[in-house]
């Protein structure tokens, strides 16, 4: 990214954090779904121009946060110097005031003396520290902040982020809240639950139509299948059929739970290598099993990737799709070979901290 400012005309350019390894999905929602223009993709950075900045920006389901762009540049060079720049151009490049505007046209401005909050971001091998960049944005901002306006350390009314990742830096007012990445469904917790824009990255993946049946037998807290209903919204009064179970009778209850806040079915207590459905009813498997790391161990998941795939093989429809994020592409490689699936897609990225993929398969027929 040459160096940039926002230009002084109406509609800035607005820029979209993402789980890195989604950036081309996320993309593709934007421009699909906003009908925005992607100007450019870093690692975890979506840029994007649109006609009108409004709420549609927050239905977003992939995008962790979205913000109204001030500047970027992908051109530090990591040594003191980039302190100064920070500073003058969050000082002199931007037009804050436009953006607060803008902001306020979204996120009302609250009753009382607004709160704000500068988020610094870094990650890189920089002679300065991560605070040290946090200095010099706040330097920048300094005459652009109203001296009434109170620090916060969250639930800001206004929010200036700056985000560094090695040569590259993107700085901007955030959009989004909380909300936005954290969802209101996930009200209970379980472990190895799925962020919610990965689950909504595999349910992108499948490309569900109107009408279509989709399980999760797998559903840990439900994440994948609230996704999912949440896609179906824009079919309107089709929708699509869920069906989800667990083979743990906590994470069966926790996803019901979750679930009942938006509407969808009870889930069951079942074995995925088992499952009590009808065979060739499935449009979609979507599922997330474990990576034999935190829940189960490498021997494990083998035999256990064999026996799920076999099941779902039964229950798809002929060409039905599975789409699925495991670890052990290996594991999974073998499983679907058994039963003759082709691969359609693939998606690296990492969660956790381990290297991850959700693919996409075809079963044979159709
Ligand atoms: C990685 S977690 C799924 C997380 C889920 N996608 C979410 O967002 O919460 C894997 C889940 O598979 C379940 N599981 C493991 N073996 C199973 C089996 N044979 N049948 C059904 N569920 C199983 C575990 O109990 C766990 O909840």
């Amino acid at each position: 990214m040459a160096r940039s400012h926002s230009p002084p005309p109406e509609v800035p350019a607005c820029y979209a954090i993402v789980h890195p390894g989604l950036e081309e999905l996320a993309a593709e929602e934007i421009q699909r779904d906003l009908g925005a223009e992607i100007r450019r993709t870093a690692e975890g950075i979506v840029v994007f121009r649109v006609d009108a900045v409004d709420a549609r920006l927050l239905e977003m389901r992939l995008t962790e946060d979205v913000f109204l762009f001030g500047w970027g540049t992908d051109q530090l060079t990591y040594r003191a110097t980039d302190l100064d720049q920070i500073e003058r151009w969050t000082a002199r490049g931007v037009d804050w005031q436009h953006l607060l505007r803008l902001h306020h046209d979204i996120r009302p401005r609250p009753k009382g003396k607004p709160s704000y909050r500068l988020v610094t971001q870094m990650d890189g091998k920089h002679v300065y520290m991560r605070k040290d960049a946090g200095k010099a944005l706040a330097r920048g901002l300094g005459a652009h902040i109203p001296d009434s306006w109170r620090p916060a350390e969250e639930n800001a009314a206004v929010e200036v982020w700056l985000t560094i990742n090695g040569q590259t830096a993107i700085c901007g007012l955030r959009l989004s809240d909380r909300e936005m990445r954290h969802r209101t469904y996930k009200g209970e917790h379980r472990p190895a639950s799925l962020r919610p824009t990965v689950a909504a990255a595999m349910v992108r993946v499948a490309a569900i139509r109107p009408g279509e049946v989709v399980v999760d037998p797998m559903c840990g807290a439900g994440t994948i299948l609230a996704e999912t209903v949440a896609y179906a919204e824009r079919f309107r009064g089709q929708g699509v059929a869920v069906r989800g179970g667990d083979l743990e009778f906590g994470a069966a209850r926790a996803a019901t739970l979750n679930l009942r806040r938006i509407g969808a079915p009870h889930l069951c207590w079942w074995d995925a290598t088992r499952l009590p459905l009808p065979d060739a009813e499935t449009d979609h498997v979507i599922c997330n099993p474990p990576f034999g790391k935190q829940l189960s161990s490498p021997e494990e998941i083998g035999p256990l990737y064999r026996g799920m795939v076999r099941e779902y093989d039964r229950i798809l429809k002929p060409g039905g799709q599975a789409v699925l994020l495991v670890s052990d592409g290996n594991a999974l490689r073998e499983a679907t070979q058994a039963v003759g699936w082709t691969p359609t897609k693939r998606v690296r990225l990492r969660i956790l901290g381990q290297s991850a993929t959700i693919s996409a398969w075809r079963k044979q027929g159709g």
